[in-house]
């Protein structure tokens, strides 16, 4: 490698605070993670910064109905990101908020600047105001008939049914969503940014910032339709920095959101000597800063963004990168499928490494959507991880470590078939350096399959039982280590965690790029440990089945836990008697039971087969809820839930009324 050193901040997008971190999410944060660590690896300075974006309204409210504060929210909500994170080796050197003084001090000096210079200004406009809320309302929060179609209950600004766009007040019969009260209109004075007369500045941008072809061609887009001056204002109430000399203005968040990139890097250099604010944010030094994004927010960083960088006097950013949106099977998440992944809920399950892989396996320099399908990633993590690349280790270390007391050997008997691999360095990392992961893992993993057949054709477990050959097996297993070794290198960017242990396995202390194209020989390595086990089906299952559940908790989410006797009314609780009890295939802790509720049956799956055995709970009488809406399973369909006490498991009691009852009694 015979670049010099770069100089290069790294950010990802700023994760919205009001919900949890979902896989959804993670494409970005992997993505841009092994984007860094690929970068640290050849011997760059990389600096990798984010912040949780914590103002606006969807906040505000969301902290309202929980009864505590934005900043208790957002606090709360952060941890999450930030464990989830960490969890997956995801290795940011700032995680800030854009609740913080270093932000609003940057976006005051940016509004002040660009109010200077004439590129803001203010105009009255007319909104949707909530009388009984007192606020004003974003065009999401207001909801009513389609004027095109007449479809019911479609969004402020447009028609999910015919695709219509519109505001607000063309809505037919609208209401607020947060009161349910017609709308009034009301005027009130906003801050605009003169976006419209940044279009040459912009072009110039364009052209240096080496942008994907099809961000190139949104942005065509966008010019052509031409560029609209930016309200960058809100009225009281909201969450956010108030507008210096006002009382009851605020920045919009998306004003104050991307001002995290350098907020967060503030707050970095006020603990890393090294670091200079200015040599990274200011024009005219050599330093490179880079954005990951997805593919819906590309119109605030690539026009928005770079203007008000532009006009304020700080540099524009060296280069936006926008992947895709994540699918799972092929659908857009989804709760009822159980597809709506938290990444917590993942981490419970599933290796975190398992991911990382899946996901470079999968991603690209452009913003076509990926997808998570959980056969393939199963088929796909245990074919190429578990079955090519840690089975070249597993099948040499054993002779070295018994056979060979730890030691290498001072030959690799098949140098020509170590040198395609220590060839294949600059075009792997090409790969990295474009994003173009996916075609860098089909390298790796075929430079794998030739490992695997150099292994197969020598069979060192064959050869180890004729004496005269015990060199042979210390040479081919030598060579089969260090195949290993490089190619691990070359991944360590992805599965950081499994390249950490394979290094301590080579007693190696630390690894860079270049340290692949030169084997080791004559030293000793340390025991060998499996380094990652096969994805279990029954996890992703589990996963799947959690994932259902989850969001259903995390939606009755209230800070008071009680409820009204009218909505305790509304439970129909039925006796019922098991007629039939029968176990689930592919499930193993449901069984399914046919329940007689007097004037009908029921099929209803219940979780209670590892505390019943199915033929004893036959004539059984249970409690049930008789009107809850029938629910799809994976293996059929449920009409109720049958209650039980105790943690679960095999600690599961059914609660049985005496034998008096009679199915289809009401329970009071
Ligand atoms: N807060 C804004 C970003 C401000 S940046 C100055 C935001 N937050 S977000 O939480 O909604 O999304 C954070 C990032 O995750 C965005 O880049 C978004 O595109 C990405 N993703 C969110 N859901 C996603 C998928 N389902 N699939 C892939 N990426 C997704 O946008
Ligand atoms: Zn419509």
């Amino acid at each position: 490698m015979a670049t010099k050193p770069r100089k290069i901040l790294v950010t990802s997008a700023l994760p919205y605070v009001n919900g949890p971190p979902h896989m959804g999410h993670m494409v970005e944060y992997i993505q841009t993670d092994i984007w860094v660590r690929f970068q640290k690896l050849r011997g760059h300075s990389c600096i990798y910064v984010c912040a949780s974006d914590a103002h606006g309204t969807p906040i505000m409210l969301k902290a309202r109905e929980l009864g505590i504060t934005p900043e208790q929210l957002t606090t709360t909500i952060s941890k999450e990101f930030v464990d989830v994170f960490q969890d997956f080796g995801v290795d940011m050197d700032n995680y800030h908020t854009t609740h913080s003084p270093e932000n609003e001090a940057l976006t005051v000096e940016m509004f002040e600047v660009l109010s200077a210079s004439g590129d803001i200004y203010t105009r009255t406009i007319e909104q949707a105001y909530d009388e009984k809320e007192g606020m004003f309302l974003p065009d999401r929060f207001v909801r009513g008939t389609c004027p095109r179609c007449k479809s019911a209950d479609q969004h402020g600004d447009a028609c999910e049914v015919c695709g219509a766009t519109y505001t607000p007040s063309d809505l037919i019969d609208a209401v607020s969503v947060l009161s349910g009260t017609p709308p009034v209109k009301r005027e009130s004075e906003h801050y605009f940014f003169r976006l419209s007369e940044y279009g040459e500045r912009l072009r110039d941008w364009m052209r240096d910032a080496t942008l994907d072809k099809n961000v190139l061609a949104k942005l065509e887009e966008w010019f052509e339709a031409g560029l609209q001056d930016w309200d960058i204002s809100r009225d009281a109430p909201y969450f956010g920095f108030r507008i210096p000399g006002t009382q009851d203005k605020f920045f919009y968040v998306w004003l104050d959101a991307p001002v995290g990139y350098p907020a967060s890097f503030k707050h970095l250099c006020q603990r890393r000597d090294d670091l200079d604010f200015d040599e990274y944010w200011r024009p005219g030094h050599d330093t490179e800063v880079y954005h990951f994004i997805g593919k819906d927010i590309m119109y605030f960083h690539t026009l928005f963004w770079p203007a008000v960088l532009q006009g304020s006097g700080f540099r524009t950013p060296t280069s936006v990168f926008a992947h895709g949106f994540l699918t799972v099977n092929g659908m857009k998440m989804s709760k009822t499928r159980g597809t709506f992944i938290k990444a917590r809920t993942y981490l419970d399950n599933l290796n975190p490494s398992y991911l990382r892989y899946y996901y470079a396996a999968k991603l690209g320099p452009t913003i076509e959507d990926i997808d998570l399908n959980l056969e393939d990633f199963t088929a796909r993590v245990n074919s190429d991880l578990v079955g090519k690349l840690i089975n070249i280790a597993s099948r040499c270390a054993g002779f070295i470590n018994k056979n060979f007391s730890g030691r290498l050997a001072e030959q690799m008997p098949a140098p020509e078939l170590f040198d395609p691999i220590a060839q294949a360095s600059e075009q792997i990392a090409g790969h990295y350096e474009r994003r173009e992961y996916s075609k860098a893992m089909r390298v790796i993993m075929d430079l794998a399959d030739m490992a695997n057949r150099y292994i197969d054709s020598n069979k060192p477990w064959v050869m180890i039982k004729d004496e005269a050959l015990t060199d042979s097996v210390h040479q081919v297993c030598t060579q089969g280590i260090n195949m290993f070794r490089s190619l691990m290198i070359y991944l360590a960017p992805v599965i950081p965690s499994v390249a950490a242990d394979a290094r301590a396995f080579l007693g190696e202390d630390d690894w860079k790029w270049d340290d692949a194209l030169e084997p080791l020989k004559g030293c000793t390595i340390n025991k060998f440990k499996p380094l990652l086990t096969r994805v279990d089906p029954d996890r992703v299952d589990n996963m799947v089945e959690q994932s259902r559940d989850s969001m259903k908790e995390s939606e009755t989410v209230t800070v008071d836990d009680t409820i009204s006797i009218d909505d305790f009314m509304k439970v129909d609780l039925r006796i019922a008697r098991i007629e039939k009890a029968e176990p689930v295939e592919g499930a193993d802790k449901l069984l399914a039971l046919t329940l007689n509720v007097g004037d009908s049956t029921r099929n209803v799956f219940a979780g209670i087969k590892a505390a019943y055995a199915a033929d004893s709970l036959v004539g059984r009488h249970v409690i049930v809820v008789a009107n809850l809406a029938p629910r799809k399973m994976r293996f059929g369909v449920s009409e109720g839930m049958v209650l039980a006490a105790g943690p679960g498991g095999e600690d599961i009691f059914l609660l049985s009324p005496d034998d008096g009852a009679e199915p289809g009694m009401r329970v009071k």
